[in-house]
């Protein structure tokens, strides 16, 4: 099989003409707000592409961060690691229905009204951030999650299609959506790759994986919580590591997203490697040489060839 990508494959892409209709649609105005956003060096920051874990993150770092405060966690994720950008908000405006107060209130005052720590959670590219983090004249702590590629577009896809029924094509057609830079938080790699670099001298930083989720948890809580300056003892990384698996937070109604949606099925297989179920042997390949050519000496590149 030829290692190059077609001109009919390149044209595909370029051509995708499919936009996202909520949420990632930034203009001017909006970008200009969360930019200007007024940041605290107490606060937390969680970051990642839609659908690398961000919500399994966002609950361990969370419970990590308030002493596994499980009386607290009680009340739905958004409202305790709220999402800076209007994403949520045009959830709401699109769903009246949706009882969540905070999928119709502005995010930005929600978060301002936090008391003592505040958490916030964004799906945001680098070069949006607000400046405060960009320019370094705030230095919060964040955490970054980076998934692989393809589990990450073929997560993407099912929400969409089935969660919020906003895209109606295949897998394969929405590959190449994803391929374009389409999906509202642009080109997946240029994501990873700007925080990745980042992480590699600001020790404010920290880069975290959700295969390494899977296969140590352990392991990445112990890191996130040296990082937050906490400490647990076995015993509770026992009981957070129960708390976060799969199974247990797809029937815990405070992160499963059920409230948010018609449909549930938010938490959906929660594997490593279940594309390859269902992407076609042409689509990896696409993705494997952008990949290999994106992360060619980044120091990624043995981790997600
Ligand atoms: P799948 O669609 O592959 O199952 P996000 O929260 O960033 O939107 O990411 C959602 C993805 O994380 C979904 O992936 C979801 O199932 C997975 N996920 C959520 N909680 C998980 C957990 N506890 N363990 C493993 N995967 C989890």
């Amino acid at each position: 099989m030829s290692n190059a990508i077609s001109n009919q494959d390149v044209e595909d892409i370029l051509n995708t003409k499919f936009t996202i209709p909520v949420g990632a649609n930034y203009d001017v105005e909006v970008l200009e707000k969360l930019m200007n956003f007024k940041v605290k060096d107490s606060d937390i920051y969680l970051i990642g592409h839609p659908k690398t874990g961000t919500t399994w993150a966002q609950e361990m770092i969370w419970l990590i961060a308030n002493d596994l405060n499980f009386k607290e966690a009680e009340k739905f994720i958004d409202e305790r690691f709220p999402v800076l950008e209007l994403f949520s908000f045009d959830i709401g405006k699109s769903n009246p229905t949706i009882e969540t107060p905070i999928y119709h209130t502005d995010p930005v005052k929600v978060i301002e009204s936090q008391k003592g720590r505040r958490f916030i959670k964004t799906h945001l590219r680098w070069s949006y951030l607000p400046k405060e983090i960009q320019d370094g004249t705030k230095r919060p702590k964040v955490i970054y999650i980076c998934r692989n590629v393809k589990d990450t577009c073929v997560s993407l896809y099912h929400y969409w299609k089935n969660i919020l029924e906003i895209y109606s094509g295949t897998l394969e057609e929405f590959c190449k959506v994803f391929l374009a830079g389409r999906v509202g938080s642009g080109l997946y790699w240029n994501h990873v790759l700007q925080f990745w670099n980042k992480s590699k001298t600001e020790s404010n930083i920290l880069f975290i994986k959700y295969e390494d989720m899977k296969t140590n948890l352990f392991e990445v809580i112990r890191r996130v919580a040296s990082f937050l300056d906490k400490s647990l003892d076995a015993e509770q990384v026992t009981t957070l590591i129960k708390r976060l698996d799969f199974d247990s937070m797809k029937n815990n109604p405070a992160v499963n997203h059920d409230n948010l949606y018609k449909k549930s099925g938010f938490m959906r297989k929660g594997k490593v490697g279940g594309f390859k179920e269902e992407m076609s042997a042409d689509m990896i390949r696409m993705f494997d040489i952008w990949t290999n050519e994106c992360l060619e000496g980044s120091g990624l590149e043995n981790y997600y060839n």
